[in-house]
């Protein structure tokens, strides 16, 4: 069912730093920050050949990954982002596997104006998955 891998989403506390780790050492072509208080994360996104890696650092009090960070002082992988064909049938299908979606399970707009949904890690191999409709 999944198709092409979207992202990676690495959580930093130094969105600079990581930045230029990523220019700098590593070579690849990175944008400048973008604000997303909708979600509350800036993120800088990192073009590589084949997909992208979304470096996140939160935005606002509430930020969804401020407790990641929390537990994880120096950053770490934060999710995977998956393409889909359609998100409601992905969802379904997920809800028929007995996997679970986080939220209410309506597909919520995301950072790139599409329908996105998340799965619970515990029920993919500890990592969260984000799920996009292509
Ligand atoms: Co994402």
């Amino acid at each position: 069912m999944i198709g092409r891998l979207n992202h990676v989403a690495i959580a930093v506390p130094d969105l600079e730093q990581a930045a230029g780790v990523y220019r700098g050492a590593l070579g690849a072509k990175v944008s400048d920050p973008v604000d997303e208080p909708d979600h509350g994360v800036t993120v800088v996104f990192v073009e590589l050949p084949n997909t992208k890696i979304e470096l996140l650092h939160p935005l606002g009090d509430a930020s969804p990954i401020q407790a990641f960070l929390d537990k994880n002082p120096s950053g770490g992988m934060h999710h995977v982002c998956y393409e889909v064909d359609d998100i409601l049938e992905a969802r379904d299908r997920m809800k028929a596997e007995g996997a679970r979606v986080l939220g209410d399970g309506d597909p919520k707009i995301g950072a790139h104006g599409k329908p996105v949904l998340f799965l619970h890690p515990k029920d993919f191999c500890g990592t969260l998955v984000e799920l996009e409709q292509a």
